[in-house]
């Protein structure tokens, strides 16, 4: 069965990337995917004033998984575009989780002492609640006594799924759960995510389960990430721990992510996957053939799997890895070559 792919490449770097995971995943799996382009980002934007279309996540909704680069461009300075495409499929497909893995493919890539090989873990980020919904407001705004609010939102059903999601992940790995809150500061999400977390874990008697502050947090995925197997956490944190995460593994050029509806019974379907790489449109890189397309290229391997290709996941993420290994990469993980060359090179591994 061909499965239907919608690609968004995004501003900057984005259709960069994405190109190089489309071409990868071409060779992966030959004739099994079928891409559709769509051109949302800041240029179209600019142009005729779309962000997200009308029926956009009706029309995603028609396919099996996204592929996404990303968006942000200089020339739109508030972001709008950028949070209206994104955080809209986001929130309008329901992707509750935010699935980012953090292993670094080669020992050399991970910047600590203690060395990569330690280094494997999945951070579980709540994707549709939080300080990202945009509930708040200014008062007297561009005066001397201005007032901003930002409201962060956290509900039983949105805080219940994601850790419940995290839960049964953990149970298919090491078997390790961390929550990772501020629950001492932010008292009253603080208790909602540890409630829920209590009731959890009696229902996970199998997953050893604790809770950590997120300054510790970060501090301790420094110091001894081996201790982590799956961490779940807010929209918020798990933004910011992710780019440091990401650093463990090589950098923001190396680091996959997945947006996830995972089916519950009983609860309203969501949208489809939406893959994408970490990273931002780093838009002093675009257009210069210097992105590593590798992130992307992973992220498309998570999509795979998630569609139940799981050989052919595997074998882009080998070819990825066989690619670094030999010196195929970017100048961000130690190489030398541009996109389109790294794309080459893990294409003829496959
Ligand atoms: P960024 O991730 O675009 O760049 C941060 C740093 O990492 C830069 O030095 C950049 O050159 C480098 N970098 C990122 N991806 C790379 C890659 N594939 N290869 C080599 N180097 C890479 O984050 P930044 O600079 O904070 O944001 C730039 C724009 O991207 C902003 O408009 C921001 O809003 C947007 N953004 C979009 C995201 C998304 O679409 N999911 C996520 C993060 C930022
Ligand atoms: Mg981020």
């Amino acid at each position: 069965m061909r499965r239907n792919i919608a690609v968004i490449g995004g501003d900057g770097i984005g259709p960069e990337v994405v190109a190089g995971a489309q071409a990868v995943l071409e060779t992966a799996a030959p004739g099994a995917l079928r891409f559709t382009a769509f051109d949302w980002g800041a240029e179209r934007f600019l142009r005729d004033g779309v962000t997200l279309p009308a029926d956009g996540l009706a029309t995603m909704r028609q396919f099996d998984a996204i592929l996404f680069g990303a968006v942000g461009d200089p020339r739109v300075p508030s972001n709008r575009h950028a949070a209206e495409i994104l955080l809209g499929m986001r929130f309008g497909l329901d992707l509750y989780a935010n699935v980012r893995p953090v292993r670094p493919l080669l020992e050399r890539l991970c910047p600590l002492k203690v060395g990569g090989g330690k280094v494997d873990f999945v951070v579980v980020r709540e994707n549709t609640e939080g300080p990202y919904v945009s509930m708040g407001g200014r008062f007297k705004p561009g005066s001397g006594d201005e007032v901003a609010t930002e409201t962060d939102i956290n509900t039983y059903r949105g805080v219940e799924r994601v850790q419940r999601y995290a839960f049964e992940l953990a149970r298919g790995r090491r078997r390790r759960l961390h929550l990772v809150d501020k629950a001492n500061a932010l008292i009253h999400a603080g208790a909602l995510w540890r409630r829920v977390f209590a009731e959890l874990q009696s229902q996970f008697p199998d997953v050893t389960a604790r809770a950590m502050f997120v300054d510790a947090a970060a501090m301790q995925m420094v110091r001894e990430p081996e201790q982590f197997d799956v961490i779940v956490t807010n929209n918020l944190f798990g933004d910011i721990l992710t780019d440091l995460a990401a650093a463990l593994q090589g950098g923001l050029g190396m680091a996959a992510s997945g947006n996830l509806h995972p089916q519950r019974e009983g609860a309203a379907p969501g949208g489809p996957g939406l893959f994408e790489p970490v990273h931002g449109s780093a838009p002093a890189l675009a257009g210069k053939d210097q992105a590593n397309p590798m992130g992307a290229m992973l992220s498309g391997a998570m999509m795979l799997d998630q569609l139940g290709m799981t050989a052919e996941a595997k074998r882009v993420e080998q070819a990825v890895t066989a690619a670094l290994a030999a010196g195929e990469c970017t100048a961000d993980v130690g190489g030398t070559m541009g996109t389109r060359a790294v794309t080459e090179a893990v294409v003829r591994r496959l």
